[in-house]
């Protein structure tokens, strides 16, 4: 596994923690290291290589495209010809972002990709450069959410959002963003399950069911966690940000139910991870 180290990373290693899986950071491995990725991954010989590396500062891209193409596209097509060359299977990692919100339904698979913003479209490459390799898992997440205990990273959109309902603070939200948030436990469930069912290699959509505007998703976490909200609702427009952001972003898991394995509601993920969160206590 390389990415070892960020939050889907972190949960997925210990997902695979019964397996014989050699985790590497950036540390140990810089994926866009051609010859590097190269050695490491034939040494290892593995089954399977989970790529949760990325450059995701979605706003920073605009500046370091160079940066961001390196690690989200450049540095996956290495990735996918190592896997190729020890027939080893690829499980990469997509976004929403390929997508430029337009839509009123949430987009399957066979959606056309249409990203806005140099994150976005570094994103897209990467996952043309994953499916090269004939193995390969290109799996769609959103709005990630949950933590192993301990993990210490950027902090997620929820995060934010709980840490202000806790300190009674006004929380703004986008009322005009609609999301289907995916929970890494459940992200971590399906990888293992694509790879242990030998499914058919290609793009799944991988987010929690259902779908919701964040200040839905806040009025739900306030009310699971019991707190009378001070939740401010906000548009798009009244917040600068340098990238564009698409506005409808529900995805449908259409494959990855046809493949056997349903994803449970947002709503649902939502409530287990602050359970775990309240019985560890400790913030995800
Ligand atoms: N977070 C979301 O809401 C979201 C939404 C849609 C899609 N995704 C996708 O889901 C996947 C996992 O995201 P995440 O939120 O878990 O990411 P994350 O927490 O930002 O972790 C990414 C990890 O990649 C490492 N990394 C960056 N450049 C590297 C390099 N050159 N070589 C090796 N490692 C490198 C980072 O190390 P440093 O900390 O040292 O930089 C970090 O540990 C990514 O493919 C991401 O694009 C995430």
């Amino acid at each position: 596994m390389v990415g070892a180290a960020g939050r889907l990373g972190a949960a997925l290693a210990r997902a695979f923690a019964d397996r014989d899986v050699v985790c590497h950071t950036r540390d140990s491995l810089d994926i866009t290291d051609p010859d590097a990725v190269r050695r490491t991954v034939a040494a290892a010989a593995p089954g399977a290589i989970l790529n949760c590396a990325a450059f995701n500062d979605v706003d920073g891209a605009e500046e370091r495209a160079a940066d961001a193409l390196a690690v989200n596209a450049l540095a996956v097509r290495g990735l996918a010809r190592a896997a190729e060359t020890c027939s080893a299977a690829l499980v990469h990692f997509g976004t929403d972002f390929v997508f430029d919100g337009t839509a009123t339904a949430p987009y399957d698979e066979e959606a056309a990709p249409s990203p806005r913003g140099t994150y976005a479209l570094t994103k897209l490459i990467g996952e043309w450069f994953a499916l090269d390799a004939p193995g390969s898992f290109v799996l769609r997440v959103e709005s990630l959410f949950g933590a192993v205990p301990g993990w210490r990273g950027r902090r997620s959109t929820l995060e934010g959002i709980v840490e202000g309902l806790e300190q009674h603070r006004e929380v703004k939200v986008f009322t005009d963003r609609v999301v289907s948030p995916s929970y890494v436990e459940d992200v971590a469930r399906a990888a293992r399950h694509l790879l242990d069912s030998r499914a058919q290699p290609g793009v799944y959509h991988c987010v929690n069911s259902g779908q919701a505007t964040w200040y839905e998703v806040a009025q739900e976490a306030a009310r699971l966690l019991g707190i009378r909200a001070s939740v401010q609702p906000i548009t798009l427009d009244q917040m600068p940000l340098k990238a564009p952001r698409p506005r409808f972003c529900a995805l449908a898991n259409r494959k990855l139910a046809e493949a056997g394995f349903t994803m449970p509601s947002w709503q649902d993920a939502l409530r287990r991870c602050l359970e775990s969160r309240t019985s560890r206590r400790h913030i995800q």
